[in-house]
């Protein structure tokens, strides 16, 4: 199969969050399963240039119909850790990528769109037609639009959609004149509720319930979200859309590269260590506590480690730090908030915190200190308010750090209660889960894991290792895509 993937963020080269380590790490399973996989981003001025090999020109002038006119693209290309990606700049309007961000203006929409129409026009005009495009999150929403509505009828005719959605919290709202841009004219047909009117507000368009609408397959990326999704109110306003295209709609979650992610292999962790082979984790802890220069004792370390903003349930992040120390636990966070509200918040917290030899509170990003919390923590925790799927936890599971976690989205299909879990025998537990988003429910996990290490140690160790057994690899998710992709090949293309 050839298949390309269309994104805004592919990790290392340029990520804002899960979304680039999706892209890059499906890209990679699908290789290894022996398709040919090409990459289509936006060339952006803020990427790590120095994670692409082999940057050259791959289609000059590219001309981009644009508002009835013609904007001109150069496309690059090169490898991102051996996956092909072709890069589009456009020349006359370049600060659309140019700005030091990704996401961030007013006019994302209209930016993201025009990237959508360019990568359209590249994949016509240098004869490229994959049995498959792959598209992420509202970004590329409106390609499988233009696929259907005008690029079949121009020799793309056999090519089919699957769409992928990672966060319905953006989706793309914006102004109709985004149809008249992309030279989709007929607003009174796609300005309506079956199509890319918004459900909320009816002045708007929404990309992501166009891809929704005219994909051949749509995915969200666990299966009890593809649930919430639908019946709760973390669909934002498009549950109702997706009820519609029931059909085609299903949970996939998301992979971990075990590659970057193993404490067998981490070279970024001073002792690597395994299932059988414990020691080492005890190591890391103690090298953590040197480095963040907390003080050495029986206590369990408990970490947090992402943003800082409402989806993370940051409000349960700060209680979290409190009660950790209140039941003689050690507390150690690694993140930043999006505004510098929060960050304050946080920062002054840390001013007021920072004699005190349990807790650590360090404010940014950091590969490497991420990599040792860990490699070296206890437990993990991860309160999101939402989480379409989530990687801390999947990847705590891998260094047998145990998470407890608010029950949601892929949160609630990955870890299980150690003590309540219906659906899972007791070996195959691996966590602990709560539901309200209180502090009191956080609060009863949090003692529950916390009992269980000052307890009964033995029963602890038994619980992270159990989480050590778990494989969250790209295996499945692989398996399950091939079959998605296998499923709508064959299909005729029509709504
Ligand atoms: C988004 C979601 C997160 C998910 C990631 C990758 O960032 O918020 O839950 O893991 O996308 O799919």
């Amino acid at each position: 199969r050839y298949i390309v993937q269309i994104a805004s963020e592919c990790a290392p080269v340029i990520k804002a969050g899960g979304l680039g380590d999706v892209v890059y790490g499906l890209s990679r399973e699908l290789e290894n399963r022996g398709n040919c996989v090409e990459l289509i981003l936006p060339m952006y001025d803020c990427m790590r240039y120095d994670h692409i090999w082999g940057l050259h020109d791959a289609y000059k002038d590219l001309g981009v119909p644009w508002y009835g006119g013609e904007i001109k693209c150069d496309v690059f290309c090169g490898w991102v850790h051996g996956r092909l990606c072709f890069f589009i700049q456009p020349k006359s309007q370049d600060q659309f990528f140019n700005r030091g961000y990704v996401y961030g203006g007013n006019d994302d929409p209209m930016r993201f769109a025009f990237f959508s129409k360019a990568a359209m026009e590249f994949l016509l005009k240098s004869n490229k037609r994959p049995d498959i495009i792959h598209c992420h999150d509202w970004q590329t929403g409106l390609i499988p639009v233009m696929l259907y509505e005008m690029y079949q009828y121009y020799g793309m005719e056999r090519q089919r959609v699957c769409y992928t959605i990672h966060n319905f919290r953006h989706q793309g709202s914006c102004g109709n004149e985004i149809l008249e841009a992309t030279g989709l004219n007929r607003p009174e047909y796609y300005f309506h509720y079956d199509r890319l009117r918004d459900n909320f507000n009816p002045f708007a368009l929404n990309l992501m319930k166009g891809g929704i609408v005219y994909s051949n397959y749509v995915n969200t990326v666990s299966p009890h979200h593809a649930w919430e999704a639908r019946f709760t109110d973390v669909g934002y306003g498009l549950g109702h859309t997706l009820e519609i295209h029931r059909n085609k709609f299903s949970g996939i979650l998301n992979g971990v590269d075990y590659k970057l992610w193993n404490p067998e292999s981490d070279e970024l962790i001073p002792s690597q260590y395994d299932l059988n082979n414990m020691a080492g984790k005890a190591k890391n802890k103690k090298a953590l506590r040197e480095k963040l220069l907390l003080q050495d004792s029986e206590k369990p370390v408990i970490a947090y480690i992402g943003r800082l903003d409402e989806q993370k349930g940051v409000h349960l992040v700060h209680h979290a730090i409190y009660y950790a120390l209140q039941r003689n636990a050690q507390f150690v966070l690694l993140g930043s908030g999006t505004s510098t509200e929060v960050n304050n918040r946080f920062l002054h917290e840390k001013y007021f915190l920072n004699e005190n030899p349990d807790v650590h509170l360090e404010i940014g990003f950091n590969e490497e200190l991420a990599h040792l919390i860990y490699a070296g923590a206890d437990m993990m925790v991860v309160p999101s308010n939402f989480e379409p799927c989530g990687l801390t936890q999947l990847i705590s599971l891998k260094y047998g750090t145990v998470p407890i976690v608010r029950g949601v989205g892929g949160l609630l299909s990955t870890v299980f209660d150690r003590d309540y879990d219906q659906d899972h025998a007791p070996e195959k537990r691996n966590g602990y889960v709560f539901y309200q988003q209180d502090n009191k429910a956080l609060e009863s996990a949090m003692e529950r894991a916390i009992g269980l290490y000052y307890e009964y140690p033995k029963e602890f160790k038994q619980l992270a290792q159990q989480g050590m057994e778990c494989d969250y690899s790209w295996k499945s998710a692989g398996s399950q895509y091939i079959n998605i992709y296998e499923h709508i090949k064959n299909i005729k293309y029509e709504f």
